[in-house]
């Protein structure tokens, strides 16, 4: 552990020539731990003290420089000495400090190469300040010194953004000094610090730089950048605290502004956004851990295969194009391949049109794609999609053709959205083989990929599906076979619970507000006109013949479909979209429809807050997230999280529909739920899960470790 390591053990010092050379080794990534700072401390007294040392050179051992602070702490009093100090004692130092960056130098390990005089990054290093990712800003100088090095307009998109950038882009910025050539970072720091001694250069504090200079200038970035911030950062905290930590940077002596980003720094730290995003930063690490992963070795995939050039065959292409596998592409015949081509060439045309690909980069890419209209082209391949029409008949087809030329050992995985991949894989000869790769649209945008377990599944084919997703850059989450998996099944269940607000007195548009406020880019109807009300009306409709009578079923979308108005494509939906546009407009002929409704259904229209709509929402997306935990489907809380974060824009600062549960108490959701069972008892049954866990005083936290 961190806490018992001396610090000679992880921060070692050597002189070579005049030159103290300072490395940190604490694999895996040198993490910032209490015995790093307190080795860099000592590292720095002793080249003070040492005669014989004119200048230090920090540089970190393996793979990386820093790659940040120590996970470990987190949500732990850190020991002494604090990161500022460090920061501190290494700007402070009276001889030139160089730090030699390569691989990762990120947050507080940023923040350590800033305190430093003179900064080389070799090819490949990745310098970044993303503290706002998990709630926070930068706390250890970064938002004092990189302004002054580089302005407020590029110090805040860096830190705002959090994204890393590389030597060229630091060069250019002014946050590096040089580049180095790719190879050794001790060899090439200590080249460039002895160069720097015999040019005689001096101690240059970054907190002296003066990229504040031209203030006028200065100022105005400053403000356009709250302004943007203010609009854009959709009540999140953090964003706007770095905002504040720049315009002390510009308007306050350096020892004042650093005393102010500590006490912004503590205010994120205590802020509740902190713990949704931390536990959102972990449990996509955490869904990656599943039994089968553990279990067995994937089998290699170097070439994938996909049927279908629909939206979602074309999407699934370019996700795999994209990873560098070569891609064959199956369609029923050549008008629809010459349609699957260009839906994938089209991805490709809009980035060069944008200037973000050239178009030799394009052709090198469209080189790896192949299109067949024969199954023969997969003989080759080991892992085919299918994405055909979401029909069982054509779907058993389809995989009876891949039974047939699919070589021994590849894998055979469909994107169905709800059908019974059980039956699918019973279809076959080889079940083993089969799998679900359920993404989402567009497929090579969104993050999420559920990986969907028929039980007749061979554990290395499940483990197969993980690794693709880590090619991908996919977030996979292990789901079981159900009607919808995790995703679309508890999506059934809280759309039900808008529609019957709806249908209850609120409108809408009041609805998609809430929810917007509650943090999400768009409530349940935009999202709707957005995806095409065609696809719900098709499924409601699928759904029909096994729905309880009983139930309460809201037809009011039906009534809008049976118009013809499917969203955004078609120009209305639940909202009006003029000539085109994407932002939607109010229309009073749905409202006229929706009280049309009411009145049929003899409802007596009553109005609610938006708090009262969040509550009933989130309610009946919890309580099915808990059945759906309780059946196995997701194998623990945390995936049901993940699958919202990153495929339905649950907002990342609330953690997730159960990490938001267990914050705000489960005690009061289940009272909330049997209260509202007293109107509709048939859909609002608490979860036997959720029962359990209040009557034991646990919360769904508690069950996150048991995968
Ligand atoms: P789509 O209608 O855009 O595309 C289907 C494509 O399959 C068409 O190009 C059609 O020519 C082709 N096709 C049909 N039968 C074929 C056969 N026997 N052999 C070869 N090609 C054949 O449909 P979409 O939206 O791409 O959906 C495909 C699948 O993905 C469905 O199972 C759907 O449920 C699922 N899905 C859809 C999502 C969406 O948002 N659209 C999201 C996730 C999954």
């Amino acid at each position: 552990m961190s806490d018992t390591t001396k610090p000679s053990d992880v921060v070692r010092t050597e002189r070579l020539g005049r030159v103290l050379v300072v490395t940190v080794d604490h694999p895996p990534v040198n993490a910032l731990s209490a015995a790093v700072r307190a080795g860099l401390i000592a590292a720095i007294d002793a080249a003070e003290a040492d005669a014989g040392t004119a200048a230090v050179l920090i540089v970190g051992a393996g793979r990386s420089f820093i790659a940040g602070a120590d996970i470990r702490e987190f949500g732990k009093t850190p020991l002494p000495p604090s990161l500022p100090e460090v920061c501190r004692r290494i700007e402070d130092c009276a001889k030139p400090v160089v730090a030699a960056l390569h691989g990762p130098a990120l947050g507080g390990g940023l923040e350590i190469a800033l305190a430093a005089h003179y900064r080389l990054a070799l090819p490949g290093a990745k310098l970044g300040l993303p503290e706002v990712q998990i709630g926070l800003i930068p706390g250890s100088g970064g938002t004092q010194r990189t302004p002054r090095l580089i302005g407020v307009a590029a110090a805040i998109e860096l830190m705002l953004s959090g994204r890393h950038i590389g030597p060229d882009e630091a060069l250019r910025l002014g946050l590096i000094d040089r580049i180095g050539a790719a190879g050794d970072a001790r060899a090439q720091g200590l080249a460039y610090a002895e160069e720097l001694l015999a040019a005689g250069a001096p101690v240059r504090r970054s907190r002296d730089a003066q990229g504040l200079a031209d203030r006028d200038a200065q100022r105005a970035a400053l403000e356009a950048a709250r302004a943007e911030t203010a609009r854009k950062s959709r009540g999140l905290f953090s964003p706007l605290k770095i905002v504040e930590a720049v315009e002390a940077a510009l308007d306050r002596p350096f020892d004042e502004g650093m005393r102010l980003e500590r006490e912004l720094f503590l205010q994120c730290i205590d802020s509740p956004q902190r713990q949704g995003l931390i536990h959102a930063f972990f449990a996509e690490r955490e869904v990656a851990k599943v039994p089968e992963a553990r279990a067995a070795q994937p089998r290699p995939v170097a070439s994938a295969g996909v049927v279908g050039g629909g939206t979602m065959g074309a999407g699934i292409a370019v996700a795999m194009l994209d990873a560098g596998l070569p891609v064959t592409m199956v369609e029923r015949d050549e008008a629809s391949l010459a349609r699957g081509r260009a839906n994938v060439e089209k991805v490709y045309d809009g980035l060069v049109a944008k200037g973000r690909m050239t178009p030799d980069a394009k052709a090198a890419v469209m080189a790896r794609f192949t299109g067949a209209t024969s199954y023969e082209a997969f003989g080759a391949v080991d892992l085919v999609v299918e994405a055909v029409f979401e029909d069982m008949a054509v779907k058993k087809a389809v995989f009876a053709e891949l039974d047939r030329v699919c070589k021994p050992g590849a894998v055979l995985a469909t994107n169905t959205s709800y059908l019974d991949i059980d039956e699918i894989a019973a279809s076959v000869s080889r079940p083993g083989d089969v799998l679900g790769l359920h993404f989402f649209s567009p497929a090579n945008i969104m993050k999420l990929l559920e990986i969907v377990v028929p039980a007749c599944v061979s554990a290395d084919v499940v483990a197969t599906g993980f690794a693709l997703a880590k090619t991908l850059r996919k977030v996979p989450v292990r789901a079981g076979v159900c009607d919808g998996f995790i995703g679309n099944r508890v999506l059934a269940v809280y759309r039900q619970a808008a529609d019957h607000l709806m249908e209850d007195g609120a409108s809408p548009y009041q609805i998609d507000e809430a929810l917007r406020e509650f943090g999400f880019a768009m409530g349940p109807f935009q999202v709707s006109d957005l995806a095409g009300g065609d696809i719900g009306w098709a499924t409601r409709k699928r759904r029909a013949a096994t729905r309880d009578p009983r139930a309460r079923y809201v037809q009011i979308a039906d009534r809008l479909c049976e118009r013809g108005w499917f969203g955004q494509k078609t120009g209305r939906g639940w909202y009006l979209y003029p000539e085109g546009s994407r932002a939607g407009r109010p229309d009073p002929e749905v409202l006229a429809i929706v009280e049309a409704e009411r009145a049929r259904a003899g409802v007596t229209p009553r109005s609610f807050t938006n708090e009262e709509i969040v509550r009933r929402y989130m309610a009946a997306m919890i309580n099915e997230g808990a059945n759906v935990v309780h059946q196995r489907i997701a194998l623990r809380p945390l995936d049901v999280d993940v699958v919202f974060l990153s495929g339905y824009g649950f907002p990342r600062h609330r953690g997730g529909p159960m990490k938001y549960a267990d914050m705000t108490g489960l005690p009061q959701l289940l009272a909330d739920i049997r209260e509202f069972a007293k109107e509709d008892p048939l859909f609002w049954q608490p979860s036997p899960l959720l029962v359990d866990l209040v009557e034991r005083g646990a919360d769904f936290a508690s069950l996150n470790q048991s995968a």
